[in-house]
């Protein structure tokens, strides 16, 4: 009764049922729980299917749709996690941003911020473009099994700055590292506002019923550690605090930063997610007593049946059995997967931790 006034879908239950969960909290687990990044997406004809007739802010905008392709991955496979179908640039709607996706270009942001008066320009955030996702959120949730943790996501405040400077996808972040290193005070303005809209964003989620929180720096890899330490890390650290702070776990992903992975755990993260650059045993020493998660090469799913299972295996040895591995790939599923191959990997993940720990 106590537990049902509280309203708390993180209830006791849950932690023991959810692999994935407890993987978060290094509590052992029968087996090792995986979900890929990009789980759902262009790899499965049934997402294709949806996007001839719908756009892909169009899916985020309707709950029911976002929940559909949300479950389409899991309706495939014994995944241990939903990871909500939404977009990190979403949020940017929410500071009335123009955002549109080009066909094969990736994000166009319609004004980019580009000077320190930029900044000040933009408005109290708005937040009605991101209610669809806290019901699309509800909606999964109900849909699942207690044992399929719920992933609530947003992307981290240089990943998400460097969108709104570039104006899109960028290879060198000349824009971005400029206006870091000249305009350091607009910088820290900018951040500040991302950093208060993302709290409030995952809070959203969180109330929906998300039961982990990823947060996406896919760029991070693009700064020298002390820019990364000084100049982006404090905010970051904020969002996962006030996250934390409701008891859920969060999830910390970068790409490209294994020669500073200390830093990242420094974020206060539950769970370091690690791209493929760097062996899963050697990142879990670089980051210490927390769980991580990774970190297989996405390309491997390319590859014959065989010698994804061999690499797969390689990162499964790596991790040995210790509590608080969580099996991902090292970056997002890419488009020219076949979907067996998605199959193949999440069985042998599953068979094969098992027979580990028999
Ligand atoms: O299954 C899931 O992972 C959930 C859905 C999800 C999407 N984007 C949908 C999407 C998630 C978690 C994201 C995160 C995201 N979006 C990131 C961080 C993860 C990463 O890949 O590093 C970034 C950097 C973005 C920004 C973004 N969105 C880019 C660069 C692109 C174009 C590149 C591409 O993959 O096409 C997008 C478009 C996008 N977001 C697609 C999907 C399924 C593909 C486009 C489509 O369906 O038309």
């Amino acid at each position: 009764m106590a537990k049902e006034a509280e309203g708390d879908h993180r209830s006791d239950d849950a932690m023991v049922n959810s692999p994935l969960l407890r993987a978060c909290r290094r509590k052992t687990v029968d087996m090792t729980p995986v979900w890929l990044m990009r789980q759902a997406g262009r790899y499965l004809p049934e997402y294709r299917a949806l996007r001839e007739r719908y756009s892909l802010l169009e899916l985020c905008r309707h709950p029911e749709l976002a929940a559909e392709v949300t479950l389409q991955p899991l309706r495939r496979y014994p995944l241990d996690a939903a990871i909500i179908f939404a977009d990190i640039l979403l949020p940017v709607l929410a500071l009335g941003v123009p955002l549109s996706f080009a066909e094969g270009e990736g994000p166009v942001i319609g004004a980019p911020i580009r000077d320190p008066a930029a900044v000040d320009r933009i408005p109290e955030p708005d937040e009605s473009p991101l209610w669809p996702v806290a019901e699309a959120i509800r909606i999964v949730r109900a849909e699942l099994p207690e044992r399929v943790a719920v992933i609530g996501f947003a992307g981290a405040p240089f990943t998400l700055a460097s969108y709104l400077i570039e104006g899109g996808s960028s290879r060198q972040y000349v824009r971005t590292k400029r206006f870091l290193l000249t305009e350091r005070s607009a910088w820290e303005r900018l951040l500040e506002r991302l950093t208060e809209l993302t709290i409030r964003y995952l809070m959203l989620q969180v109330r929906a019923g998300a039961e982990v929180v990823q947060l996406f720096d896919s760029w991070a890899g693009a700064l020298a550690p002390a820019v990364y330490r000084d100049a982006v890390l404090p905010w970051t650290r904020r969002i996962v605090a006030a996250v934390r702070e409701l008891g859920v776990p969060v999830i910390v992903f970068s790409t490209g930063t294994a020669g500073y992975l200390d830093l990242v755990a420094d974020t206060g993260a539950d769970v370091i997610g690690v791209d493929w650059r760097i062996e899963l045993d050697r990142a879990w020493n670089a980051i210490g007593a927390r769980a991580i998660q990774g970190n297989l090469d996405p390309a491997w799913l390319l590859a014959p049946a065989e010698d994804l299972r061999k690499a797969a295996r390689d990162v499964l040895d790596r991790a040995a059995g210790r509590p608080g591995h969580i099996f991902n790939l090292g970056h997002g599923v890419l488009p020219e997967t076949s979907p067996d191959a998605v199959a193949i990997l999440v069985e042998f993940v599953h068979e094969y931790s098992a027979g580990v720990r028999d």
